[in-house]
């Protein structure tokens, strides 16, 4: 609305879900059972669930409607080909790949082009990406730009690649990168977008080494929503036809519904080129399903096609970016140290800023994530060296960051619970200087952060 200065939701509420109030000493006891690893918690147990945006927001009633008429025949189904009509729309991509969520395009991508003395390149890999590269034995590098890696700094655009480096990383590993990665927005670097001049020198130079650029495209209606406030230039276009030059720009894309495509579950791989796109289905018979359904049922086809159309929409997409900025700004006004500028989905607290007493390897992201349970019921995450911390040879090493991340669900809590979390966050960092850091009892040897047990330091 013109002339206002409150930003609303755009949609109002026709379906609620109770949640659960608990004794601080519940929740000592929940999180002591759950070797204090916030992943072992059961959920009826959190309050204020900001674990992840993953799969966690609220579908709209038009997306419901979608589950009805979803047309569950194994092969050539309707709700395929409003599936495949929706993502080409914005992603006019030769090959729509199924597949039932993110990791799933990942692990057939990565099988395909993968293997040992390969080396992917990405502005940041997320935690599964870089595990599914590395997992087929080759190697994944980050290269975005150095404020990127900096909390405090307020470039627009902090998930932008660093250009020089790509290119030296280009010539240096001549010939054994199969492909270039850009994740919009960078999730690992705090939900920062990537700007289209910036990918357009990516474009530039993957052509001078003629390797293909692919886009790890989970959040890229917020990213284009960024480009759309803060690129010059962009403020008038409609962010369908921002979603569209990026999509221009790359040979293909993988891409987690459960973000940007509003759904609860499901993913796709897109590509251009034929003979990948062959091999990439072979794979998805093997692993996934047929090709027009991959792994997933044809409501779950539905409910994507109509996401897609919602989270582009201008209102959404307003609300949205404004309502995870309203914590961010709460949380700055209290003095608590965040990634700046606010990412998209997420406001990520500065750990290291926080508890400067704690070291890396007795992770204080994880001391902060727990205080936060401990304190209020909020459930966020610890992405630092918990989750980075572990190299593939076994040994540890401090993350450059030690973060935790409130990701904010989809649709799915209001102004006062926000209200609520920023209270929780202040009152942790009023003592964040008693908390204490941890050590780790039993993790496996990959991904530990889902699984590892941890002991708090006396
Ligand atoms: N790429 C990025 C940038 C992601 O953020 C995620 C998932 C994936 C790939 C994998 O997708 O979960 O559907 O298999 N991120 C979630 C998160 C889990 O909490 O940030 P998936």
């Amino acid at each position: 609305m013109d002339g206002f200065r409150t930003i609303i939701e755009p949609f109002r509420i026709k379906s609620v879900e109770p949640i659960r109030m608990t004794t601080r000493q519940e929740r000592e006891a929940k999180l002591r059972e759950a070797g204090y690893n916030l992943f072992g918690l059961h959920s009826d147990d959190v309050l204020i669930d900001l674990l992840t945006d993953s799969g966690t927001g609220a579908m709209s009633s038009e997306q419901w409607a979608g589950i009805q008429r979803g047309d569950e025949s194994y092969a050539g189904s309707p709700s395929w080909f409003r599936f495949e009509a929706s993502i080409k729309s914005l992603f006019p991509f030769r090959h729509v790949i199924p597949t039932h969520q993110g990791r799933a395009a990942e692990k057939i991508l990565f099988s395909v082009i993968g293997g040992p003395g390969k080396v992917i390149i990405n502005n940041t890999h997320f935690d599964t990406t870089r595990a599914n590269v590395e997992y087929t034995g080759a190697s994944a590098i980050d290269l975005v730009i150095p404020e990127g890696r900096v909390p405090s700094s307020t470039h627009p655009f902090k998930g932008n690649m660093d250009l020089g480096r790509l290119e030296a990383a280009l010539t240096e590993h001549r010939g054994h990168v199969p492909a270039v990665f850009v994740t919009i927005t960078n999730n690992s670097g705090g939900g920062q977008p990537v700007s289209l001049e910036n990918l357009r020198g990516v474009r530039a130079i993957c052509d001078r080494f003629s390797v293909p650029l692919f886009l790890d495209s989970c959040r890229f209606a917020e990213n284009a929503w960024m480009i759309r406030e803060r690129e010059p230039g962009q403020g008038d276009r409609d962010v369908k036809d921002i979603v569209r030059d990026m999509a221009a720009l790359a040979d293909g894309m993988t891409m987690s519904a459960k973000k940007d495509g509003l759904a609860n579950i499901g993913g796709w791989l897109a590509v251009n080129d034929d003979e990948l796109a062959r091999r990439c289905r072979e794979l998805l018979i093997l692993t996934e399903g047929f090709p027009t359904y991959g792994g997933l049922a044809g409501r779950d086809l539905e409910a994507i096609a109509r996401g897609l159309e919602e989270v582009v929409d201008h209102d959404y997409l307003r609300y949205r970016i404004r309502s995870t900025a309203y914590l961010g700004d709460k949380l700055r006004a209290f003095g608590i140290p965040i990634v700046e500028p606010v990412g998209g989905h997420a406001v990520y607290l500065d750990a290291r800023a926080m508890c400067p007493h704690i070291a890396p390897l007795q992770y204080p992201g994880q001391a902060v994530a727990t205080a936060l349970y401990l304190e209020g019921g909020v459930r966020g995450c610890e992405i630092g060296s918990v989750m980075f911390g572990l190299r593939p040879d076994g040994t540890e090493a401090p993350s450059a960051l030690e973060l935790v991340r409130l990701a904010i669900p989809r649709r799915v809590y209001t102004q006062s619970h926000v209200d609520f979390v920023a209270e929780v966050c202040c009152k942790v960092a009023e003592r964040a200087n008693e908390l204490r850091g941890y050590r780790i009892v039993s993790s496996p040897p990959a991904l530990r952060h889902f699984t590892a047990r941890f002991a708090p330091l006396a």
